[in-house]
């Protein structure tokens, strides 16, 4: 990309992104395609050699692409952290934060880089906090920079979160809603207008090579600015407030099974109104992922360290246990005993586009079918190798085939969204079950494309589909179903 700042010879900010997982390594690389020169510093001295030679650690849209175009150029990885510090203006820092003990957010390593970068700072720099953190974090951070012995004019700390989804990460990096800034200081604010310009301006979006997307030269993304603390909250209530609006949707669907309603009609019906958005509505067997679960827990957490009471999530997290539990208990009383029972799972991550299977939906259930005494062959496109490393059983097999899943199986399950599955070619899935039952937790098929072809289907609060030729489905136990 040839930015304005480039076309006039000017090499964009000098941004050190600390931290090469998920969000680092998506951020620098946005930031090198915005036309910045960035160094991703991460201390896993394997994970930088192996991401020098080209090597691509996660399942990405577009990342391997931009990751081409930009190391060596204005891209590089390394280890050192004091000298990516000492040559930076804007240090992101994008290192885990997971659950501690009592579900707060764990902050051991943002600590850890903030004392590093202390003992390397030879000047004013912005820090900028990229991982989710709870709010008040940036003054945390400017007290260990204080405490150092950093005097207060050499640096600001401002609060910018990311609203990355994976699968879809580069271009919502690159065509967000907002972009969020949180500082008190005016020379901080000015350092991230310049890191943004080309969003916000619009300049990115005149280049021949910008990553395709919603935003444009003439709809550009607004550049907010806040105070950091709001900032901080706004990342939180961000994501605590789609995951509500996911176990609202799962409650509601649970309704729809109750009187014979179709979620799907009540999701376009409701979701067409602009106050509530059609987003962040598809019922099923609930949130996982690796921000969610952590994220909701942690705002709670928070909010009780400050005396508030946010019980309203804590009702969002037994939702969405109790979403998976319902299809757990769907399965066991439509097929009965699952001793002996074969099952085909289609889908292992914990959403389609990725092959992160953190807090998967998909992966306790199938550890509680597994308990059962059922056998169970899943496929996912990408998420196997993942899933190998967390979920072994003798009873489990995986196959790079999705038919194969089907083979003798007393029904299929489908538990990621992932689109290529509704390509599948179902009428040789339905010849190689044992009887035509599909499972589908996540809504993904055409429910009358289903009936047609002769499956019994049950989704997530859409009306109940029977096979019309009998099979040795406990019919019996439709009815539980709909209770
Ligand atoms: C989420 C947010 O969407 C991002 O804005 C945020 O930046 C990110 O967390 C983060 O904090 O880093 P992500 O976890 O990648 O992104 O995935 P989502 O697309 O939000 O999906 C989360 C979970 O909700 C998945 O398990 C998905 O299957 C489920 N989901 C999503 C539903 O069950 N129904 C829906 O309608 C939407």
């Amino acid at each position: 990309m040839m930015s304005r700042r480039n076309d006039q010879g000017d090499a964009g900010i000098r941004i050190t992104v600390v931290g090469s997982g998920y969000v680092g390594l998506v951020a620098a690389t946005c930031f090198a395609e915005l036309g910045h020169s960035v160094i991703c510093v991460d201390n896993n001295q394997h994970r930088i050699a192996s991401l020098q030679q080209g090597n691509v650690p996660i399942y990405e849209d577009i990342l391997p692409e931009l990751l081409r175009k930009h190391v060596g150029q204005r891209l590089s990885f390394s280890s050192d952290l004091a000298t990516a510090v000492k040559a930076s203006a804007a240090i992101f820092i994008a290192v885990g934060t997971p659950t501690a003990e009592h579900g707060e957010a764990d902050l051991s390593a943002v600590q850890s880089v903030i004392e590093e970068i202390a003992d390397s700072m030879d000047g004013y720099k912005i820090i900028v906090e990229k991982s989710t953190v709870p709010v008040q974090t940036s003054d945390w951070i400017a007290s260990i920079l204080l405490r150092r012995g950093i005097s207060r004019t050499c640096f600001d700390v401002v609060s910018n979160p990311e609203f990355l989804r994976e699968g879809t990460a580069i271009t919502d990096f690159m065509h967000p809603d907002r972009i969020i800034v949180g500082t008190n200081s005016n020379r901080a604010w000015e350092i991230m207008s310049a890191i943004y310009a080309p969003l916000a301006e619009g300049y990115y979006y005149a280049a021949g090579s910008s990553v395709p997307g919603r935003c444009s030269v003439d709809q550009t993304p607004s550049l907010i600015r806040t105070s950091p603390a709001s900032s901080e909250l706004i990342k939180h209530a961000a994501n605590a407030f789609l995951a509500m609006k996911i176990s609202f949707i799962n409650s509601v669907a649970n309704l729809c099974e109750a009187v014979g309603a179709d979620i799907q009609e009540v999701a376009l019906g409701i979701g067409t109104d602009r106050r509530i958005g059609k987003g962040f509505l598809n019922a099923g067997i609930g949130y996982g992922g690796s921000c969610f679960p952590k994220d909701v827990t942690a705002f709670c957490s928070v909010a009780s360290q400050f005396g508030v009471d946010l019980d309203l999530l804590v009702q969002v997290r037994q939702i969405n246990s109790q979403q998976r539990e319902r299809f757990i208990t769907k399965i066991r009383s439509t097929l009965g005993s699952l001793r002996g029972k074969r099952l085909g799972v289609l889908g292992l991550a914990f959403k389609g586009g990725t092959d992160d299977v953190r807090e998967s939906p998909a992966l306790s259930i199938i550890a509680s079918l597994l308990q059962d005494g059922c056998t169970i062959v899943a496929h996912d496109p990408v998420a196997i190798t993942n899933t190998q490393r967390v979920l072994q059983h003798q009873a489990l097999a995986y196959t790079d085939d999705p038919y194969s899943v089907a083979n003798q199986a007393d029904a299929i399950l489908v538990l990621t969204d992932w689109q290529e599955f509704t390509q599948l070619d179902f009428v040789e899935i339905k010849r190689r079950l044992k009887t035509p039952i599909v499972f589908d937790g996540r809504n993904l098929l055409n429910i009358d494309t289903m009936s047609t072809m002769g499956f019994t289907y049950l989704g997530v609060g859409r009306p109940l589909i029977t096979c019309p030729t009998p099979h040795r489905l406990q019919m019996h136990s439709i009815a539980a179903i709909a209770s």
